[in-house]
């Protein structure tokens, strides 16, 4: 689904990814981890055509993603869904309505948004909090409103760089099994992260990244680092 042949990105002198050689399968739950400045959010950038890579390609379902025509870009990032540390819902908005945002922006008709949004609410456990703002909510229920409006386009891959960062460790487990149960339904989860007990538990593939190279790729690993 996605590889990454012998990529290399730098930004000025610093090298964020060194001859990354890399393949992500269909249905793959992967963990990517590493120091601060491993390069983990580099390898995210890039996956969704934030940044280019200097040397090397990237394939996402074998098209080359630094070769795509600036046009179907909306189309690619459609089909990744992306949530980070720092969850960026709209204040003044409710969870049901943070999530049909993300759908009346790519011009869904309000007939399927009324539809879609419960479902959505339903498949990550929020249903009692559809009309929560998002001050009314818990940082673990901000993050569990911020996965499912990334699923709102029923995306194919599922980025999480650091989905847990700012969650107390029981709100941090519950994001994860939430996580491993997309995976589960299909969709393919690449999670950044530096937490060692929920990498250790989690027991599938591990990346460890180190000054921007691949050190380690093992299937049902561990934190080593
Ligand atoms: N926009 C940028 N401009 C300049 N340097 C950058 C930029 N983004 C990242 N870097 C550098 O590239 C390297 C890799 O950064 P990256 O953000 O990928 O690391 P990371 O593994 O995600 O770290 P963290 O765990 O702290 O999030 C670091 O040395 C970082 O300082
Ligand atoms: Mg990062």
């Amino acid at each position: 689904m996605i590889k990454f042949d012998s990529v290399t990105k730098a930004y000025n002198k610093v090298l964020a990814l060194n001859n990354v050689n890399l393949e992500i399968h269909k249905g793959e739950f992967l963990s990517v981890v590493g120091q601060s400045g491993a390069g983990k959010s580099t390898m995210m950038s890039l996956i969704i055509g934030e940044e280019r890579p200097d040397e090397g390609q990237i394939l996402i379902d074998d098209i080359d993603i630094a070769a795509i025509r600036a046009k179907d870009i909306p189309y690619l990032r459609r089909k990744i869904g992306v949530v980070f540390q720092d969850i960026k819902l709209l204040p003044m908005r409710t969870a049901f309505e943070n999530i049909a945002f993300a759908l009346e922006v790519s011009g869904e008709k309000p007939s399927m948004i009324q539809k879609e949004v419960p479902k959505i609410l339903e498949m990550v456990g929020l249903e009692e909090k559809s009309k929560a703002f998002p001050h009314e909510m818990s940082g673990g229920e901000r993050q569990r409103v911020a996965i499912a409006r990334a699923l709102a386009h029923k995306p194919v891959l599922l980025l999480a760089d650091e989905p847990t960062g700012n969650l107390d460790s029981i709100n941090a487990w519950e994001i994860i099994q939430l996580l491993l149960k997309i995976n589960k339904a299909g969709t393919t989860v690449i999670l950044a992260t530096h937490a060692k007990d929920i990498v250790n538990s989690v027991k599938k593939r591990v990346i460890t990244l180190e000054n921007g190279e691949v050190v380690y790729d093992q299937e049902k690993g561990k934190y080593v680092l």
